[in-house]
């Protein structure tokens, strides 16, 4: 067991994600902004987290909702300004908290000046810095590769004769990084940031960054079902267009850079892979801790809500990495349905305990801890581009503002949201963030028991994991260790009282976090869990 004092944040700490149009609104138009996240600094600071991970502020024209950027060096009005955000970073690390920033690197919007000028014509010194192809002998593009958005890769682009590649919308040009300007061009945004005070960067759309540089056509898809359905993109195999083996030395050179621009305190690569083998996965942690510190961990996210099928996925993950190498997983993100709705809130229960136990770096999304549900968004109200193109797609349902409270708006805005974004949730009367804090079996008073325990525990935190094989059915149980201290975590997964008699090194303990409200707070020899109960447990 290394020793934990020698261990760098990203291991110990726990990350919120907040999606920063949906968190919270200052300046009264119905849009959340980075002066309405700095009045929730102390909330997220009391909550117990320990690093924010802030999705796109810059300037967008917003087709993606900020994550096609048109300036990586700026705020967007709509969100604030840059002095701002150092007040944010400033008032984050007063508090405790790192502030991990959401970089694109696969793509800019159409309207970043780089596109701007790289489409003007072919000879202009930004042509190389995007992917242009030249149409097929009968004018179709260049190869079979899809949007992820749905419909071709490629737009063609009428004046310069040639073909563009966009891996999301026609909106969101993907950048060649095979192009050493480029590679520069985003370091040098990198170091922007870092010498304004981030400490980390979730590195999206990690997994597209280099594509074959042949363009050769993708192979269909493989008739094994694919995890997430996603339309007509699943039906090829990515061979070509993501997760190219020179992602590789490509991850290397940023790493080396985190580690490097400011050595006396390495920077956080955490990046985004979807859709990847679990062998794909863990290649991109590197050799020898070279690459990611991190590769996003969604595949709980994907997984049947079964005992089994859940410590599968542990222990997957158990014996697959490295011993250098750091597990992290997520229940939520903005692109996907949230946890409550997919398994219900007894279950989200279960889950909170199972993601604040877990040996590695948990991600909660925004909501998460007063179990926010999505919102049935009517198509004609949808936001979301890819909804619109994709009926049934659309992420809205997982992005409708945050409830702070029963009252008008849940106090997310002065303005009605809905009328320049999305609404509020009906479900704020009871679900949010006011009534939940002063209620003793709430979801939040359940994530702030859970959390205050892991930051105040060392077995949590860094401990060894053991799956346990005494756990009766649809149970999951497993130990944490750290020197002489023992967690037992038990969580009954059916709808039915489950018992169990407690091999003898489990059978004594101190019952520290229940899902449910206890009053016997002893363990001694027989453990009967209540129908969808979790238990952490401090063992004797
Ligand atoms: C974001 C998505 C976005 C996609 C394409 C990802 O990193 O998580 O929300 O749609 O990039 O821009």
């Amino acid at each position: 067991m290394p020793n934990s004092h020698k261990l760098p944040w990203w291991r110990t700490n726990v990350n919120y994600q907040i999606y920063l149009r949906s968190f919270k609104d200052a300046n009264g138009d119905g849009i959340g902004d980075l002066q309405g996240l700095l009045e929730k600094i102390d909330y997220l600071a009391t909550l117990g987290i320990q690093a924010l991970w802030l999705t796109p502020f810059y300037p967008s024209p917003m087709k993606d909702f900020g994550y096609d950027v048109a300036d990586f060096k700026m705020v967007d009005p709509l969100f604030g300004d840059l002095s701002t955000l150092e007040q944010l970073v400033k008032k984050a690390h007063h508090n405790g908290l790192k502030l991990i920033t959401d970089l694109i690197l696969n793509h800019t919007s159409e309207a970043h000046p780089w596109f701007v000028d790289s489409r003007k014509d072919r000879k202009n010194p930004k042509r190389d810095w995007y992917i242009w192809a030249d149409p097929k002998a009968d004018g179709t593009p260049p190869n079979n590769w899809l949007s992820v958005f749905g419909g071709s890769a490629w737009e063609w682009d009428q004046p310069s004769g040639q073909y563009y590649l966009h891996t999301f919308l026609k909106e969101q040009p993907d950048l060649n990084w095979r192009n050493p300007e480029v590679k520069e061009a985003m370091l040098e945004v990198m170091r922007f940031w870092i010498d304004l005070g981030v400490d980390g960067f979730r590195l999206g759309c990690a997994h597209h960054l280099l594509k074959d540089p042949q363009l050769q056509d993708n192979p269909p898809a493989k008739p094994s079902h694919p995890r997430k359905d996603i339309g007509p993109y699943d039906m090829q195999q990515h061979l070509h267009d993501k997760g190219h083996p020179d992602l590789h030395p490509l991850f290397r050179e940023l790493r080396h850079f985190l580690d490097n621009y400011r050595p006396e305190f390495p920077r956080l690569g955490f990046g985004e892979l979807h859709g990847c083998s679990w062998e794909e996965w863990v290649s991109y942690y590197g050799q020898n801790d070279d690459e990611l510190h991190m590769p996003i961990n969604f595949n709980l996210m994907n997984t049947p809500w079964k005992a089994t099928a859940v410590r599968e996925v542990v222990e997957r993950v158990e014996s697959i990495l490295p011993d250098w190498a750091w597990p992290n997983y997520a229940l939520g993100s903005h692109d996907d349905p949230r946890l409550v709705t997919r398994v219900g809130e007894a279950q989200g229960r279960i889950a909170a305990v199972l993601l604040l136990t877990l040996r590695g770096t948990p991600t909660i999304y925004y909501g998460e801890e007063i179990g926010m549900t999505d919102m049935e968004i009517p198509h004609e109200r949808e936001q979301d581009t890819w909804g619109l193109r994709m009926p049934g797609l659309g992420r809205d349902g997982a992005r409708t503002p945050m409830q702070w409270s029963p009252r008008g708006n849940a106090n997310f805005s002065p303005a009605d949201p809905e009328k320049y974004w999305l609404p509020v949730n009906p479900n704020h009367h009871e679900v949010n963030v006011a009534s939940q804090l002063i209620r003793t079996e709430s979801m939040l008073t359940l994530y702030r028991r859970l959390l205050f325990l892991r930051a105040n525990t060392k077995a949590l935190q860094v401990g060894s994991y053991q799956g346990l094989d005494f756990a009766p059915d649809d149970c999951y149980f497993y130990l944490r260790a750290h020197r002489s201290e023992r967690f037992l975590v038990a969580l009954n997964f059916a709808d039915q009282v489950r018992e169990c008699p407690l091999p003898e090194q489990f059978n004594q303990g101190l019952i520290l976090v229940s899902t449910h409200e206890r009053e016997e707070k002893n363990l001694a020899g027989n453990l009967v869990l209540e129908k969808n109960e979790g238990l952490v447990v401090k063992l004797q």
